[in-house]
Formats: C-alpha cells, structure tokens, sequence
C-alpha cells in the first residue's frame, strides 16, 4: 500500500491508484471532466490539474499515480489559477444555453465554472458555431456545447466495441463527428448521453420533458431482462420520465441499454385496473376491498383445481405469498418468460440484454414457478386460475379468473369473477433475483392510481384469509418470512441487501 497527503489528510490505498481515485477514498473532489472510471484515461481535458510538492509542473490527477509520501494540494492558489484557466478555455466557444439546454442543473460545466471558474468573460468575439445532428437511435449531437473530452468516443471504441464516433478537425473547429454511413444503433449506445459531461449528447426521448430540479428520484431495478441493472426511476408530478443507470459494480458498472431505458413507458399507463370488482352474475361490479378479497378467498377455497399463473415481473415478496396460498390449496405454480434476442456489451464482463425479458424469472424459479409455453392449456370447466399481472392469450370455456393486477386484458374481463387492483414496480417496494441469484431492492418512486394496493399487501391478506399464514403490511416483514421459509434466501434482509444487493446460492443447474 501506499501513503501520500492529500489536502492535509493521509490516504492509504494500493499501488498504482490515480491521484483523482485516491482523493475520491477522502472525500476530496478533483473537477474532472474526460475522466470516467468506467473508461480508460485519456488525459485531455487538463480540467483535474493539482499541485504535487517537489513536482516541477501540475499534475492531471486523473493519469498520475500515487506515490509514496507525496504531498498533494487541490485546492492551492497555483491549482485553481491553472484549472480557472482551463475553464475559461472551455468557455470560449460554449455558449451560455443553460436556460434551454437539457443538461442545466446536472451540468458539470455548470458546476465547476461555479466553484472556480471566472465571474466575468473576456472573450469579445462572435462564438463558434455547427448545426445539431442526429446521431441516430435516441441521441442527438449538440456540437456548440462539446468539451471535446471524448468519453462518448472511448465509450463506443472500447466498452460497446463499435467505434462510430471520431474527432473530426482540429484545435478550435473540432467536433465529435460519425464515420461515413454509420449510426448511433448499438443497443447500449445511450449511455454517451449519460457519460457526456455537458449538454453536448441528449436523449430525444428527454429532451424538453423536465429540468433536472423538478425531478424526484427512486433507486430501483431495471425491469426490462434477467441482468437486473441497478437504475434510477425519475418522475415528474408522479409520472415516470427517465429511467437512468445506477453504478453497481457488480452488476452493470455504469449502464444500462436501450431496451432498459425505454421501459419506463408502460409504468404511466392511464389504463390501469382502479378498484376492486366482483363479478354479479352479469359482468363485473366495483366492491370494497373486503368484500372483494372475501369473494377471492372463497373461489379459490371451493375450487376444484387451482392454477396460479405469475409474471416473472413480479418482486420475489408477490411470488413468495403466491406460492403460499398455491401451497396451501394444492396449486400449481407456472408462468410465461417472454424472450428476445440477446445483446452484450462486450467492453465489460457479464452484462447483456438478456434473452429473458423478465427481471426475477431466477426468483420465480427459486419459489417453485415453473416455465410453461401454454399456461392455460389442459384446463377447462371448474378451473380456476389466479392471474397475477400476467398476460394470456385466451382463456379456455369454463376457466374462472382471478385477476391480481395492475391492468384487466380483454382477453380476461369475460372470465374474471374478482379483480384486485395492483401496485407496479414504479409504485411499491420489493426485490427482484436477477439470473445470477443475486436479490436486489427497488424503492417505491410514485403514488398508484386510486385504489391499487401493493401486491404483497393484496397477497398477504388473501393468504391470511384462506388461511395460508400471517403476513405483516410491509415489504420488509414479508421478505423476512421468505428469507425464514425459502433455505435459498435464508439470512437476507432488506437491511443487508443495502441498494447494492446481495447473492444467493442457485442450484448448480441454474447457474450454467
Ligand atoms: S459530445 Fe460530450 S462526451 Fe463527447 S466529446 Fe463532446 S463533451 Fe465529451
Ligand atoms: S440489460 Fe436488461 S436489466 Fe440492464 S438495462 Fe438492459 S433491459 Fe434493463
Ligand atoms: S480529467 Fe484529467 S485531464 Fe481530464
């Protein structure tokens, strides 16, 4: 290990960290802008200049190494004059957009020329400027407002391995241009506009939607595949507007692809199940929720055979009351993955757009789910079937439904007899499984429509009143009777699984 002053402070930390990492371990911000940590140094932007006793010249922090004994100042008179020089560079030929520009308010350009940079400008001279472009998929170029820091190029070259961006020009008339006939396409390529420090690459999607001050954030997991990205659910007067990567080492580093990103759609759909109902003989009526989870309760009690049909979109707290109640009646437990091509991102190890379109089809599987093409199949008059948020293509004559879920199909509202409302991923808190085993927490991030309920709440209340156990209204409380009940989970708690979660041990089968 190595020991050096940094501010005034001692840092131990292993041989060969950066200057600008071994600030970070003490709390010490170097203003940095082409350094990313998910991508290889390249040095340019000299933005994380310091001062490092007995060195001739300032060091960028980002690509020098910590020695021993070193004695490194940050915040000297010498180190801002150099990086207020900097900005001022910088400056030059960006233009002031920020009332517009999608980017003010989480913008680093912004935030540094804040903290050091000039309060006045000295430059006289009409601006540089080049039209906007579409750079393809769901990112445009704002070349006014590029610092030239090439992270969205080392991005494309080295972690999604298809280098379409270059440097185009040169010193001051040069921008990030687009090899001849190529396009933004990779599905990961929208994490330029992530890494992008300034409000040079924007998501089309985004733009205009919202300032970054109105936003309110929930740490949460992506729902689009079984890699269970680590994400940030943005909403805005309670509809979701973005859904942005959250750093997890383990899971995904920095990102989050395309198909991920634009899942954020279907959480603010306006057609959601509302209230309780219970069919009257005549088509469904609205009910109290007592009422409705009675007439639930005894359907499914008085049914000859019982099927429960999940969606592996479900958090692993649903699937484990479904399993309770498919216990205690004698169910069986299936459910439908739905599948897509499969898409990694070459630059890092074990992340990939799954084939598996579902977040916790690994947690379904540890709850004695099993995968079935035709859910329905087999089954006719006298059966019941308890639909949790899954969707069917059509329902054999006689099936009675049980519907617990966020939206009614119309391929369902003629066999429903009872249907309750639920909350979506958006709206409750739970923990997905993700294909590797490792469970992880998403945190509610909007209020649900009307009547919805959270579906543990719902679950817990049927199974206590078939019978089927006691189960306390809150996400933790049941997780903890899943992590006591299911040996897989056993010693998990939402304590210990933090917003970084932890593993379980899956079956030698699962894991190959
Ligand atoms: S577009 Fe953004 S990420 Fe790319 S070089 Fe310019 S400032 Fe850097
Ligand atoms: S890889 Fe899967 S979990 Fe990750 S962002 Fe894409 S869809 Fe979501
Ligand atoms: S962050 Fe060090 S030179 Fe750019």
């Amino acid at each position: 290990m190595v020991t050096l002053t940094i501010e005034g402070r001692e840092v131990i930390v292993a041989p060969g960290t950066s200057l600008l990492e071994a600030a970070k371990t003490v709390g010490v911000l170097v203003p940095h802008y082409c350094y990313h940590p998910s991508l290889p140094v390249a040095g340019v932007c000299r933005m994380c200049l310091v001062e490092v006793e007995k060195f001739p010249k300032l060091a960028p922090a980002c690509a020098t190494t910590v020695g021993e004994g070193q004695v490194v100042h940050v915040h000297s008179e010498k180190a801002r004059e150099a990086r207020k020089g900097v900005l001022e560079f910088l400056l030059i030929n960006h233009p002031l957009d920020c009332p517009i520009c999608d980017q003010a308010g989480e913008c680093e350009l912004q935030d540094y020329t804040f903290a050091e940079g000039r309060k006045d400008s000295r430059y006289m001279e009409p601006k540089r400027f080049n039209p906007m472009e579409d750079f393809g998929g769901d990112v445009v170029y704002v070349p006014n407002r590029c610092i030239l820091c090439t992270r969205c190029v080392r991005f494309m070259d080295v972690v999604a391995q298809d280098p379409v961006l270059c440097v185009a020009e040169r010193g001051d008339r040069a921008y990030i241009g687009k090899f001849e006939g190529q396009d933004l396409t990779s599905p990961w390529a929208s994490n330029v506009v992530d890494l992008c420090p300034v409000g040079a690459l924007l998501s089309k999607d985004f733009l205009n939607k919202a300032r970054a001050w109105e936003l309110d954030r929930a740490a949460s997991i992506c729902t689009g595949c079984s890699q269970g990205c680590n994400v940030m659910v943005e909403t805005r007067d309670g509809v979701v507007v973005r859904i942005r990567p959250r750093p997890n080492a383990a899971v995904n580093q920095h990102f989050a692809c395309e198909v991920g990103r634009m899942h954020y759609r279907w959480m603010n759909r306006r057609d959601r199940l509302e209230v309780p109902m219970v069919s009257d003989g005549q088509g469904l009526a609205l009910a109290t929720w007592d009422a409705a989870l009675t007439a639930a309760a005894s359907e499914i009690a008085s049914a000859g055979r019982v099927t429960v049909l999940a969606s592996p979109a479900l958090p692993n707290e649903a699937l484990f009351l479904l399993q309770r109640i498919g216990a205690h009646v004698g169910a069986s437990l299936v459910m439908t993955v739905p599948r897509g091509p499969e898409a990694p991102l070459p630059g890092v190890t074990d992340l990939a757009l799954r084939a598996e379109r579902a977040p916790n089809h690994t947690g379904a599987e540890l709850l004695g789910f099993t995968d079935v093409s035709s859910p329905m199949a087999g089954l006719g008059a006298n059966d019941l079937v308890i639909v949790a948020d899954a969707a069917v293509a059509s329902v054999p004559a006689g099936v009675r439904v049980i519907v617990v879920g966020t939206v009614l199909d119309a391929t369902l509202a003629g066999a429903t007899i009872v249907a309750l409302p639920v909350c979506n991923v958006a709206e409750e808190d739970g923990t997905f499984t993700n294909l590797r085993g490792r469970v992880q927490r998403f945190l509610q991030a909007k209020a649900p429509p009307v009547q919805a309920r959270p579906t543990y709440r719902v679950l817990g209340a049927l199974a206590e009143a078939l019978g089927a156990g006691a189960y306390p209204p809150l996400a933790a409380d049941v997780f903890a009777s899943l992590a006591a009940a299911v040996p897989a989970f056993a010693g998990l708690s939402y304590r210990g699984l933090g917003l970084q979660g932890a593993d379980v041990t899956l079956p030698a089968e699962a894991t190959t």
